[in-house]
């Protein structure tokens, strides 16, 4: 162990697999989102994908939704999983040399995800497009993080699971349990297979795997990290414990049926589209049930917000998934997505969840862990944690803004008909009033981006910073 690892470490926890797993989860932001913009950018300027096949959107696409939800979103999970079940277990992982397998095997996991992705090799399901030898080094790591994280569970030092982890071990388990299924392929060669199902039953299994890919990794986990950072910043007890109990079963069970809302008219049977419709519709009492749980531990700590812009990441994102989990039930309703789907409607509400809540939640979560990591009092700089928390809510509100007037612009433009039962429009005239949008979306990226790399400075300077020496304004004054 390199001396710096030997000051750093935590005489009771393991810090040093949370503290690599809290820098890639930066490392990988700014990768990912560097891609989300390159794509954003491809959409305004289509001569961006240079004539190259690696370098064409239909390549990066997939890259950029691998590199942010399983190498950035996944790495967040990592860390603060890692953490929060340490702390409130008050206990060391039950294995330091897996929990080190599971970092490392998760990086292999990312890298080569970076390597086949842009030479074309995807079994082409829609978020599970890696090849089957990646597949089953998912499942090594996957198991041997159920291992460390439950096996940490039964050696806690207390009574009581506190309900942060139970959202964390709804996210393992289930993860796990999609993966399987969904990624059951026969292979022909090292890097090419074919899905073990057809058809209809294939994109059910699909859509299964996908919607709750939305529900378990992109949600349970970080509302994992919502019940656990969001009292520890505003420095209250979570609003209603009972209400978080409540919140965890009716999310698991309600999720898992929702699936069809992606799958309105087509040839799945109209009753198993009507049961995802009406499922996800009910899902809306479970979201807000937790948004409101979260906005509310702030009762009585409302002002600190006024000074901790951490707090802001993580009361902002909660706003953001309020709104995406409103936004998403209505679009699952056949005659709202009669318009929505296919536009840029979804990609909207993909990313008020993806930026607002997932990356925002994420951040303010990983502007927490830093300083206790690196054993600093506090963040290098107070005040650009609260420029980035302002380039991120309006880079967000931009992204989607944008995606909103474009998504009901082409769907009304698409179902236009004249008097004589043809088209008003082209295809290609929806594409380009759509301009106009797309360099909006560009813009709002660019600044969501420019801010992880303040991001990335600030913690760069908060690992290096000596704390006695270079103490800057205090937090209130600074924010
Ligand atoms: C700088 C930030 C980002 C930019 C500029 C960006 C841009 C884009 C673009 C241009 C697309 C393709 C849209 C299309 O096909 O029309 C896309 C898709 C997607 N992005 Fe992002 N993105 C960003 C951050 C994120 C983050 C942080 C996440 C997740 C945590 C995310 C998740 C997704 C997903 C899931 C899709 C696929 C959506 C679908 O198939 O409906 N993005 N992004
Ligand atoms: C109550 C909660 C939610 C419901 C009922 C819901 C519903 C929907 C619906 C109806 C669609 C459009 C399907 C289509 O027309 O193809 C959709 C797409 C999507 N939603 Fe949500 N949503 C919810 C929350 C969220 C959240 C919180 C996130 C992100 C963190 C998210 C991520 C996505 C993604 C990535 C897609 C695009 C999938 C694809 O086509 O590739 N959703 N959602």
């Amino acid at each position: 162990m390199s001396e710096l690892n030997a000051a750093l470490e935590h005489p009771t926890y393991n810090y040093k697999v949370v503290r690599q797993f809290a820098i890639m989860t930066v490392v990988w932001g700014i990768v990912g989102m560097l891609v989300g913009v390159w794509i954003a950018a491809q959409l305004a300027f289509p001569a961006l994908n240079f004539d190259l096949p690696w370098t064409s959107f239909g390549r990066l696409r997939p890259l950029h939704t691998n590199a942010v939800i399983f190498a950035f979103g996944g790495s967040a999970l990592f860390a603060t999983s890692y953490y929060v079940v340490q702390r409130t277990c008050q206990t060391r992982l039950i294995s330091d040399k897996l929990a080190a397998f599971t970092f490392w095997g998760w990086q292999l996991v990312i890298v080569a995800a970076a390597i086949t992705l842009p030479l074309g090799m995807t079994s082409s399901k829609e978020y599970a497009e890696l090849e089957w030898p990646i597949d089953l080094l998912i499942t090594v790591v996957w198991v041997s993080y159920a291992i460390v994280f439950f096996g940490t569970i039964v050696k806690r030092k207390v009574n009581h699971i506190y309900v942060a982890n139970w959202f964390y071990g709804g996210f393992i388990v289930t993860v796990a349990v999609l993966h399987l299924l969904n990624s059951a392929a026969l292979p022909v060669d090292l890097t090419k297979s074919y899905s073990a199902y057809a058809g209809t039953v294939d994109a059910m299994v699909q859509w299964w795997y996908g919607h709750n890919a939305v529900g378990f990794f992109l949600t349970a986990g970080f509302l994992g990290m919502m019940y656990y950072f969001v009292p520890k910043q505003a420095e209250r007890p979570v609003y209603s414990y009972r209400l978080s109990i409540v919140h965890f079963w009716a999310l698991i069970a309600v999720y898992i049926w929702a699936g069809p809302h992606h799958l309105h008219y087509t040839a799945l049977p109209d009753w198993a589209q009507s049961l995802g419709m009406v499922m996800s519709i009910i899902l809306l009492a479970p979201s807000w049930g937790g948004m409101i749980n979260g906005i509310m531990t702030l009762s009585g700590a409302w002002h600190k917000l006024r000074t901790d812009p951490i707090l802001r990441f993580l009361v902002v994102s909660l706003s953001f998934y309020g709104m995406s989990t409103f936004e998403g039930p209505m679009m699952s309703i056949k005659t709202v997505n009669a318009l929505s789907h296919y536009t840029d409607w979804t990609i909207g509400h993909v990313h008020s969840g993806a930026l607002g809540w997932v990356a925002m939640i994420s951040i303010g979560s990983i502007y927490h862990l830093i300083p206790v990591l690196f054993a600093k009092e506090r963040m290098y700089s107070i005040s650009l944690i609260n420029t980035h928390f302002w380039m991120s809510t309006i880079g967000t509100v931009l992204y989607i803004a944008s995606m909103w007037v474009n998504g009901i612009l082409q769907g009304l433009m698409w179902r236009a008909y004249n008097e004589d039962g043809t088209l008003t429009y082209t295809f290609v005239e929806s594409v380009a009033a759509s301009y106009p949008g797309y360099l909006v979306r560009l813009a709002g990226g660019a600044i969501f981006f420019a801010g992880m790399l303040i991001m990335a400075y600030n913690v760069y300077m908060t690992a290096r910073r000596d704390d006695t020496a270079s103490q800057t304004a205090p937090a209130a004054s600074a924010a």
